[in-house]
């Protein structure tokens, strides 16, 4: 496994993979990966014949006050739990490779980004939106690998892949989480020991609003203010949103008919959690 910092550098290896035939898969990441991260790798390795891992803190995606700097790093793990499942790339560059200082194109979405996460990060998906059209252009792959747990992230490169006709298949994963519901996530570890507890209230709350839709609620303001209920019981949680939306245009529903998304985001002390199921 090559780890490489420039453009140029996954250009020309991408280039020799092509002349040889082989397909490329591409895992996105911000680093100081997890076993959500590994699920991602492995599911590309085991359908493409190179995967490149992008390791990157972007950040144009990061608004004021937000956690840029604090942002955990760890290339060698990284590196090693790339090396361990199997990828052939990974593309490590800094600020100043991807984003040049004259640097003025943007790729923004006006639908699918303005509620949910967007509310109170409203730079967000512009920032991934053009860090992951950078990373398509740079390393051109077959397949694109994005994790269940940021939901409308998912939703939303999907769209925008149609939008501009990337000619990438976007590969949604499902949520890895720890033994006792928690979602992972490379933030977990701004958790105390007493916040790492009382984050199973996301978890744990998601449960309860799949379990009344299992038993036939279709009512979407009941199931929001059950799960909103049970993240109030616990006094460290603090709700950004709970929200049930239509998984294709991630627009609130009352009923719920189709393919529909409940999506929670939860500080716990300064932490912003997030999490969801598709039901
Ligand atoms: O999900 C992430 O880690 C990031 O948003 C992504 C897709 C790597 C873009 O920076």
């Amino acid at each position: 496994m090559k780890i490489v910092n420039t453009i140029n550098e996954v250009r020309e290896q991408v280039r020799a993979w092509r002349r040889e035939g082989l397909s490329v898969g591409l895992v996105p990441t911000m680093g100081y990966l997890h076993e959500g991260h590994k699920s991602l790798i492995d599911r590309s390795v085991s359908e493409n014949d190179r995967t490149v891992v992008s390791v990157f803190v972007n950040p144009m995606q990061f608004g004021p006050g937000e956690d840029l700097e604090t942002y955990p790093r760890d290339m060698e793990r990284d590196a090693a739990l790339c090396e361990e499942a199997g990828a052939s790339l990974i593309f490590h560059p800094e600020p100043s490779e991807m984003y040049e200082k004259d640097f003025s194109s943007y790729v923004d979405m006006e639908t699918l980004t303005g509620g949910l996460c967007g509310k109170t990060r409203p730079i967000h998906f512009r920032g991934v939106c053009t860090v992951v059209s950078k990373l398509f252009h740079i390393v051109t792959p077959d397949r694109a690998y994005f994790g269940q747990k940021d939901a409308q992230q998912l939703a939303v490169i999907r769209h925008m892949v149609n939008d501009l006709n990337f000619g990438i298949q976007i590969v949604g994963c499902p949520i890895v989480r720890e033994e006792d519901g928690l979602a992972k996530s490379s933030r977990n570890t701004y958790l105390s020991p007493e916040e790492r507890k009382a984050a199973l209230i996301l978890s744990q709350s998601l449960k309860e609003g799949r379990r009344l839709f299992d038993e036939g609620e279709r009512d979407a303001k009941k199931l929001q203010s059950a799960i909103t209920e049970k993240i109030q019981s616990e006094p460290l949680a603090k709700i950004d949103y709970v929200e049930v939306v239509d998984w294709n245009t991630l627009e609130p529903v009352e009923k719920i008919e189709g393919e529909t998304l409940i999506a929670i985001a939860v500080y716990i002390g300064k932490t912003r959690l997030i999490d969801n199921v598709l039901v």
